[in-house]
Order: structure tokens, then sequence, then C-alpha cells
């Protein structure tokens, strides 16, 4: 569970500072599946950040499965990423000239699994998003669709309890986004686990059953989606 209490965090800019979060609280029960909307500039990446362990706050507080983690150090903050968090980016960030197999294995280097074992369970992750007859290929060997799954299948390699997606939809195709989409309904009603995505489009966040948005570092809004969009649905606009 996710608890954070008026979290800021300012940007130092020479001599200007910039309030990147403005005090926003709210909480997020495990195996939540949320969209996190807002403008460009309002937040969303740097509150995806400290969720994801990868910052801290300049005040406020966050406690993560009952531990306070808001002044905990970088070792400490990469352990917790390490067990608990997958995270997916808008650019896939892949490493080029590797194959899909050995990309979705790196997570797994230092978990102290054997060869074996680790190639095992990165063939399932990437047969869950549907590319094990894809695993020999390099990013630029495959689409947009595919190097994101690939992507996602690296997050959920180390079966993290939250799974945090950055505009993931952000640089593909409006059909393929949604398959993306319901590749995360599917892994959050499969494995229960607590998925957050940041979006700025709203018949992204629609597929999500609670949809927070940020504006200028302040959450104002936090509502409940009772009809999350499914696969097959007609699209239709809010
Ligand atoms: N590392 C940084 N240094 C300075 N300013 C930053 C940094 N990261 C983000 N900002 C600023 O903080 C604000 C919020 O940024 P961000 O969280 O990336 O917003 P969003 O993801 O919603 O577009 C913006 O004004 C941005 O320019
Ligand atoms: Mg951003």
């Amino acid at each position: 569970m996710i608890q954070t209490e008026e979290l800021t965090k300012i940007y130092q800019m020479g001599e200007s500072e910039v309030r990147a979060l403005n005090g926003a609280s709210f909480t997020i029960d495990k195996g939540e599946m949320v969209a996190i909307m807002g403008p460009s500039g309002s937040g969303k990446s740097t509150l995806m950040s400290i969720i994801g362990c990868l910052d801290v706050p300049s005040s406020g507080s966050y406690v993560l499965d009952g531990v306070s983690v808001e002044n905990m150090n970088e070792k400490k903050l990469a352990e917790i990423r390490g067990r608990k968090i997958g995270f997916v980016f808008q650019q896939f960030n892949l490493l080029a000239r590797t194959s899909a197999l050995e990309n979705v294995m790196l997570p797994l280097t230092y978990a102290g699994y054997s060869g074996k074992e680790r190639q095992d369970r990165a063939m399932k992750a990437l047969d869950r998003v549907g590319l094990s007859q894809r695993t020999h290929h390099a990013p630029n060997e495959l689409s947009g669709g595919q190097q994101q799954r690939v992507a996602i299948a690296r997050a959920l390699v180390n079966e993290p309890a939250i799974i945090l997606a950055d505009e993931p939809t952000g640089a593909l195709d409006s059909k393929t986004g949604v398959e993306i989409m319901e590749l995360f309904q599917g892994l959050h009603k499969e494995n229960g686990q607590t998925v957050i995505i940041v979006t700025h489009d709203s018949y992204v966040a629609r597929h999500t059953h609670r949809i927070i948005k940020l504006s200028d570092g302040k959450i104002v809004s936090d509502e409940l989606n009772r009809n999350p969009i499914k696969a097959g649905m007609p699209r239709t606009e809010e």
C-alpha cells in the first residue's frame, strides 16, 4: 500500500526554484489500477519517480507497505525498487543490439539465480506478453508495440507487487496503445498487481478503475471509474 502525505519536490534551477510537487496526499491500496493524468509539467513523472523510490521528496511523507521511505539512502531505495517495483517508460528504454530475451533477463542478473533459471523466468515473462516467438530479436527488429511488450516483460520478471508506467502508450499509435492497456488490465486481473499508469490521454486513463488528476504539483481530482473500458468495447469519446 502506498500512503503519501503533503509530498513536495523542489528543484533548484540556479537562482530560481521549481515546485514540481506542491503538497500531494493520497493513498493507493494494494491491487488498485490507477491512472495519473495532468498537463505537461504538472509533476506526473516527478510523482512516479518518488512512488517508484527513484527519488525522495523535498518534504512530506511516503509510507510504502508500512515502511517510511522518504528519507532512505540510495542503497536502501535501490533494494526496495528491486524487490517491489517494475518500471515501464514511454521510450521503452531497451538495450540496443541485445535480444528481447537478454533484455528481460537483465533485472535478474544480481538476484542470485542460475543462468537456466534466469532464462526460464525471462521466457515465461515474454510468453505472458505474447512474444515467445520473438525472443531472439533485437529492439530494432521489433515494432513499437512489441518493444513495449519486451519492456513490460522486463518489468514483470522480478514479479513486482507494483508496476509503474510513465506514458507507456505515448510513443505508440492509438490501436497499439489500447492493446498495451489491455495487457496491463490482464496482468492486473491475473496477478492482483498494483498498476499505476501516467497518461495525458483520457481514453487510455479510462481503462483503469481510478483517475487522479494533477495540476501544478497538486491533486485536483481523484475519482473512481466504475466502468473501465474493456477489450472489444466500441470506442466512444467522453
Ligand atoms: N530534474 C529536474 N530539474 C529541474 N526541474 C525539473 C526536473 N524534473 C522536472 N522538473 C520540472 O518540474 C516540473 C514537473 O515536471 P515533471 O514531473 O516532469 O512533469 P510531467 O511529467 O507532468 O510533465 C516541470 O516544471 C519540470 O520542468
Ligand atoms: Mg512526464
